[in-house]
Parts: structure tokens; sequence; C-alpha cells
């Protein structure tokens, strides 16, 4: 997301929209698509699958687990070796940072980010992006303008608030990134955001909050005097939704840590859009697997 054009965003968005309002169209008929996810998922490896099925693809699953990567194989190796076996698309998540770039260098075929590391997460700031038009009613012009969002959370290892805020930013809103200073570095201010402390001030004017898990598998939590403390400052309880604006709206990219940053009466209440965020990823990737493999009609 970091570096695309407003009108870029802007066009897949559009494109989205279409196949949340149309349905899929068969624009991938004959095509093959490649999941290889080398890191844990459920949202995106499935919402990937089925958007490249419901356009009619071939689609050929493959995680680490269960490849010849047990055994030394490169993320490079079997890229091409998949590549070989007439694949159009690899769709590819890892935990270390850089691996789609070092993917496409490798292969012919399209390389589609599903997360790398800590870098990004470009379809789920898409459908961010996406949810948070359609739940604000801006669907027409995708022009985020005076919209203030608030993302809290672990921001240091997120490549969701990477994505996400940068693509807020190319739509013109205002983002502020709320944690405690371990979790959210000032140099993340770089993103074209603010940076703060203090989530109850960031949340008086906000129009959406979206919350961050503590990603304790990244070492997040040594960061961390303990979750007790953390909930203090940081967690989005009843209390602090009750005191959002008319029609705010609480995101979250999943999985969520119930009890730690969100707790259950938020996450499954009146303002939660994450179910929505999930729908939408499936058409947000429709749009992705198309803009990057399909042929479509003008
Ligand atoms: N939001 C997200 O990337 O979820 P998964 O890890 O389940 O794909």
């Amino acid at each position: 997301m970091q570096g695309l054009e407003p009108d870029e965003i802007r066009a897949l968005l559009g494109l989205t929209r279409e196949f949340a309002e149309q349905g899929p169209r068969p624009v991938l008929t004959g095509r093959t698509v490649a999941t290889l996810f080398f890191e844990d998922s459920t949202r995106t490896r499935t919402s990937f699958m089925l958007a490249a099925s419901r356009l009619g693809a071939t689609v050929v699953d493959l995680s680490g687990a269960g490849t010849s990567m047990s055994k030394g194989e490169t993320p490079t190796d079997t890229a091409q070796v998949i590549e070989a076996m007439g694949v159009d698309a690899i769709v590819v998540r890892d935990k270390h940072a850089g691996v789609p770039s070092l993917l496409h260098r490798a292969v012919q075929c399209s390389v589609l980010n599903a997360g790398d590391g800590k870098h990004e997460h470009p379809t789920q700031g898409l459908l961010d992006l996406y949810t948070l038009g359609e739940s604000l009613g801006l669907l027409d012009s995708f022009d985020y303008s005076g919209l203030n969002i608030v993302i809290v959370g672990d921001l240091a290892s997120s490549r969701v608030a990477r994505s996400t805020t940068a693509g807020l930013s190319a739509l013109g809103a205002h983002v502020t990134l709320v944690g405690p200073p371990t979790l959210a570095p000032r140099k993340l201010s770089v993103l074209g955001c603010d940076v703060s402390t203090d989530l109850d001030a960031a949340l008086e004017d906000a129009d959406a909050v979206m919350m961050l898990r503590i990603q304790f598998e990244r070492g997040a939590g040594r960061q961390l005097a303990g979750v007790a403390d953390y909930r203090v400052g940081y967690a989005l309880d009843p209390e602090r939704a009750a005191r959002l604006k008319p029609g705010a709206v609480v995101l979250h990219p999943g999985p969520i840590n119930r009890g730690v940053e969100l707790d259950t009466p938020v996450a499954d209440g009146g303002r939660s859009v994450v179910l929505r965020q999930v729908r939408n990823g499936v058409f947000v990737r429709m749009a992705a697997l198309s803009a990057c493999m399909a042929t479509l009609p003008a």
C-alpha cells in the first residue's frame, strides 16, 4: 500500500464494490492460483482461496508444514517449482519482511502479498478501507478527507497498521496511532499520521477505531509491564466504547484476543464491523486477483 497512488487505491476499491454488489464473474477461468502460506492464517488464506475459486480459477494450497521447505527448500525455489507447473499467480505469506518482493524477482507470474513479517498486509489494508467506506457511506467517492481514524495497540509489530495507515492517508483521512511508547514508537509518523499515548483523548473525535492484537509471537509481550496495566490505558472496554461519538465504528483485523485489547460486548456489539471486514476480504481479494491476472471486459 505504501507508494500506491490514491487513484490506484480507488480503482481497486471500485472493483471490490463491483464484486460485492454484482457478485463474482468467471474472469479467471482456466487460470491457476497457488496459495503459499508459510505462516498461519485463517482469514487471508481462506478468503484468497474462496475469491480465486469463485472467479473460476483452480486453486493449489500449500503451507510450510506440508511442503519440501521442511527439508530445507527455500521460498524462492518453492515458488519457481510451483510456477514451473503452470501456475499463473502465487499468493504468499511469510514471517519475514520482503519475501513477496523476493519471489516477484524470481518468477514471471503474478505474486500477491498476503502479509510479510512486520512490513505490509496490503489486502488487509484494502479491506479495512472498503469496510470504512461502506460503514460511513463513502462508497461513491472513496474520499476520506475529514475522517479521524484511530488505530490502537501493538503498532510496532503491525503490518496491518502500516498498510491501513498508508491507504487511509492516501485517501485523505487523518490517522492517529495510539499505544504505549514501546508499542507505538514516534518514528511511525513517517507513515503520514500522528502518534499518541493518550487513547481517551484520541477517541473523543474518532469516526472509527481499529484495535490491534498484541503480537506475543513477535515478542511484543516483552515490551509490556503486564496485560492488566495495558488494559487500563489501551483496551476498548464497554465504558470507553460508550463514549465514542454516534455513528463511530469499531474494527479489528483479527484474530482478536478477547479481554485483552477488545472486550466481548464491544467486539460483538452494534458498533462492531469486524465480521463485515471478513466478508469484504473475499471481495477485496477478488479485486486484487482480477487486477493482477484477469483480462476484464471493457
Ligand atoms: N487479519 C489476518 O491477516 O488474519 P489471518 O491471520 O487469520 O489471515
